[in-house]
C-alpha cells in the first residue's frame, strides 16, 4: 500500500512514541490526524508534519471519551477524506505498587490505555467496516505477557488489549471483511513517559532494559500499515521475555520480584514539584525522547528478522534439511539390514492382519 493518500489517525500523538509514528508517516507524504490532549505537543507536532512534506490537523481529544474520539475522526475525513489507518497508541500509567495505588488511579490508567485504544478501534471500525478498508495498528507491550512490579494496571491494559485485539480480529475474519487490526508489540522506548508518568516511588522511574529509540517502534508500525501481519515483534527482548515466562513462569516471578523494582529506578530522587500526565496534559512540548538517549540503540535486529521473515525460514527450512539428509545418509550404517530403499521396503511391509503406512 503507498502511504501517498493514505488517511493516518494516531493517538497520543503530541509526544513520544506517537510523535515518532507521526513523523514516519509524514515523510511518506501521509495526512495525519494528530490526538492527544496537550495543545503544546500537539502544535509543535504538527508544524514538523507540515516541514516534513505532509499535511495535518491537531485535534485536542481525551481517549477516555468515545464521543471526542468520534467527533475527531468526523473532523478528520472532513479535512482529508476517508481514515485509511489508525494507531491506538496513547497511554497513560501509575508507577507503584498496588498497595500505594488508588483505585481511581488505577481507573483512569485503564480509561487511558486500555479503553482509549477499544474506543479508538469502534470508531475506526465504524467507518472502516461499512468501507472494507483500512488497517487499525494497536501499540502493544511485551507487558501485555508479563505483569511487572510497579506497573499493575498498565500491564493489564495491555493484557485485555491483546485479548480484545485478538476477539475483533476473528469478528473481521468471519465477515471476511477486508479491514485487519495488526498488534505491534513494543520493547522499552526511550520517550517522555519516564519522566511524566505519576510516580509514588521515592526514585525517577527508567525502562528496563534493553532500550530503543522511539524510530525503531515507529518504523514497525508504518511497516505493519504496509504489511499484513497479525502481530509483529519489535526487538528480540520481547520474543525472548515471552518465551521464558511461557517456559518459566514462576521462576520469571521470583526473579522479577528480586531485581524488578531496581531495574526500573534510577539512583535519582524524585523531584517533588515534577507534575505528571494522569489526568491532564503536562504543559509545553515534551518531543520524542526522554531523558536516556545515550542508552537507546537506533536499531532493531528483532526487526529485521521480522521484516525478513521469508529469508529466515528459508535459512530455517535448509538447514533441517540438511540436518535430515545428514540423518538419512548415516542411518542405513546404523540399522543393521537392507539400505535407505530397504528402510521404506520394511516400512511398507504391512504387519500381519494389518495394512501398511502405504496402503498396501
Ligand atoms: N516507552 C516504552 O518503553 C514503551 C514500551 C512498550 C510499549 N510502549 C507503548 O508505546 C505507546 C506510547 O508510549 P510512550 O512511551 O510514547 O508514552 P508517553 O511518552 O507517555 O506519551 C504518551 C502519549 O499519550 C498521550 N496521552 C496521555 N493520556 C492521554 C489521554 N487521556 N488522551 C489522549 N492522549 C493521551 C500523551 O499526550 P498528552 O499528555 O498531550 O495527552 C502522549 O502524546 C504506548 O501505547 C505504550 O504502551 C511504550
Amino acid at each position: 500500500m503507498s502511504h501517498s493518500r493514505s488517511v493516518v489517525v494516531i493517538t497520543g500523538a503530541s509526544a513520544g512514541h506517537g510523535r515518532a509514528v507521526a513523523r514516519a508517516f509524514a515523510r511518506r507524504g501521509a495526512d495525519i490526524g494528530l490526538l492527544a490532549r496537550g495543545r503544546d505537543g500537539l502544535e509543535a507536532a504538527r508544524r514538523e508534519i507540515e516541514s516534513l512534506g505532509g499535511r495535518a490537523i491537531a485535534v485536542p481529544v481525551d481517549v477516555a471519551d468515545p464521543q471526542q474520539l468520534e467527533a475527531a475522526a468526523d473532523l478528520v475525513e472532513r479535512e482529508f477524506g476517508p481514515i485509511t489507518v489508525w494507531v491506538n497508541n496513547a497511554m497513560a500509567s501509575v508507577f507503584a505498587p498496588v498497595m500505594r495505588t488508588r483505585p481511581e488511579e488505577i481507573k483512569r490508567a485503564t480509561e487511558v490505555t486500555y479503553l482509549g485504544a477499544v474506543y479508538g478501534t469502534m470508531t475506526a471500525l465504524r467507518r472502516m467496516v461499512p468501507r472494507d478498508r483500512g488497517t487499525i495498528i494497536e501499540v502493544g507491550s511485551v507487558q501485555a505477557y508479563r505483569g511487572m512490579p510497579l506497573q499493575a494496571a498498565y500491564c493489564a491494559a495491555k493484557q485485555a488489549l491483546r485479548s480484545f485485539t485478538e476477539s475483533v480480529r476473528t469478528e473481521l475474519l468471519h465477515d471476511k471483511s477486508h479491514v485487519r487490526v495488526a498488534m505491534v508489540r513494543m520493547p522499552a522506548m526511550n520517550t517522555p513517559q519516564f519522566v511524566w508518568t505519576r510516580n509514588r516511588m521515592s526514585h525517577k522511574v527508567r525502562p528496563a532494559p534493553p532500550l530503543y529509540q522511539p524510530e525503531v517502534g515507529a518504523e514497525a508500525v508504518v511497516w505493519a500499515a504496509d504489511h499484513d501481519r497479525r502481530e509483529i515483534e519489535v526487538g528480540v527482548s520481547t520474543v525472548l521475555a515471552r518465551l521464558v515466562n511461557k517456559l518459566l513462569p514462576a521462576a520469571v516471578d521470583r526473579y522479577l520480584a528480586r531485581t524488578g523494582y531496581r531495574m526500573q529506578q534510577t539512583e535519582e530522587f524524585v523531584d517533588p514539584d515534577q507534575p505528571d500526565n494522569l489526568w491532564k496534559p503536562v504543559e509545553g512540548d515534551h518531543g520524542v525522547y526522554g531523558p536516556f538517549n545515550e542508552k537507546a540503540a537506533t536499531r532493531s535486529p528483532g526487526m529485521w528478522t521480522t521484516r525478513h521473515r521469508g529469508i529466515m525460514l528459508a535459512a530455517v527450512g535448509m538447514g533441517a534439511l540438511a540436518a535430515l539428509s545428514l540423518a538419512a545418509r548415516r542411518l542405513p550404517g546404523r540399522l543393521p539390514g537392507p539400505g535407505r530403499a530397504g528402510l521404506r521396503g520394511r516400512l511398507a511391509t504391512p504387519m500381519p492382519g494389518r495394512r501398511s503406512v502405504w496402503g498396501t
